[in-house]
């Protein structure tokens, strides 16, 4: 089945191994769409919105591909799993710092992994805020996702008034370089960044995309300093915050924005689906 293999090791769905480019791609990195379910739905309306979600190109590598990635609640992975179509990836919303042992309500990335994950989402700023989730923390937690295998989804974003104090940059910078402190470019092949402006989060007011092209810009340019001009052109960058229906075409034509982290609207399948299709259109 193809939700139990690993992207992280297979050369389709790694643009960081994928030497074959399609002659016909219009720009060089995958799309990747997310549907961040977060604390949403119950088990029977968890099985009926997975059934509905397909893979353009069945998630093979191929043109008009894209990786479709869903994030459920933890006590459904196994539910939904099983009723995934093909190329459809199941992804973990969190995981654990540690490896195992005595963390009483804590996730390890090697059962996300043994449960059929392909990704996990590091940083998410609803931990990083409600939780107070630091840096710090969120660097032991990539290296888990790493020697798990997973692919990790680093979100980072400013706050609106880090916004309104000309900060976005500088914190977007400082998260990337907290959160990656020890990791090297080798080990790094699979990542993603997810730019999620926290005032864009849930509140229908989604970043322009010349905002958002603008902050890719940024992690890209920390991602060359921190490691290499090659590195910051394959790593994929996505923008989460209030992407819907209609917004997801303009916002995703930016040759920056390589795809989309969706929470609400991921809710919704035909919502979802024409997310897919925006990003689709990419490839
Ligand atoms: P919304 O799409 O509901 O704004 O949520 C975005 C998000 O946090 C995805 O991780």
């Amino acid at each position: 089945s193809t939700t139990t293999t690993n992207p992280a090791t297979n050369p389709a769905t790694n643009p960081a191994t994928n030497t074959s480019t399609p002659a016909a791609e219009p720009f060089r990195r995958r799309p990747f769409v997310g549907g961040n379910w977060k604390m949403n739905l119950l088990a029977a309306e968890v099985v009926a919105l997975a059934q509905s979600i397909a893979a353009p190109g069945g998630g093979d590598g191929g043109a008009g591909g894209v990786d479709v990635v869903v994030f459920p609640p933890f006590p459904y992975l196994a539910t939904v799993r099983p009723v995934l179509k093909p190329g459809v990836q199941l992804g973990g919303q969190d995981c654990s710092a540690e490896k195992q042992g005595a963390f009483t309500g804590q996730v390890g990335a090697a059962m996300l992994r043994d449960v059929g994950c392909a990704s996990v989402l590091i940083g998410h700023s609803e931990r990083r805020h409600g939780l107070g989730e630091t840096d710090a923390l969120l660097s032991r937690k990539i290296g888990q996702a790493l020697d798990a295998g997973l692919v990790p989804v680093l979100c980072v974003g400013e706050t609106l008034a880090e916004r309104e104090s000309g900060r976005a940059h500088e914190v977007i910078d400082s998260q990337l370089r907290g959160s990656l402190a020890g990791h090297a470019e080798s080990a790094l092949a699979t990542l993603v960044v997810a730019y999620e402006p926290v005032w864009a989060i849930g509140t229908g007011r989604t970043a322009t995309p010349d905002d958002a092209a603008e902050a890719h810009r940024t992690v890209r340019r920390t991602l060359k300093e921190l490691y290499s001009a090659r590195f910051s052109e394959q790593v994929r960058v996505i923008y989460g915050g209030s992407v819907n229906a209609r917004n997801a075409a303009e916002l995703l034509a930016r040759e920056e924005i390589d795809g989309g982290l969706v929470g609400g609207a991921s809710l919704v399948a035909s919502d979802f689906a024409a997310i897919i299709a925006a990003a689709s259109r990419r490839s």
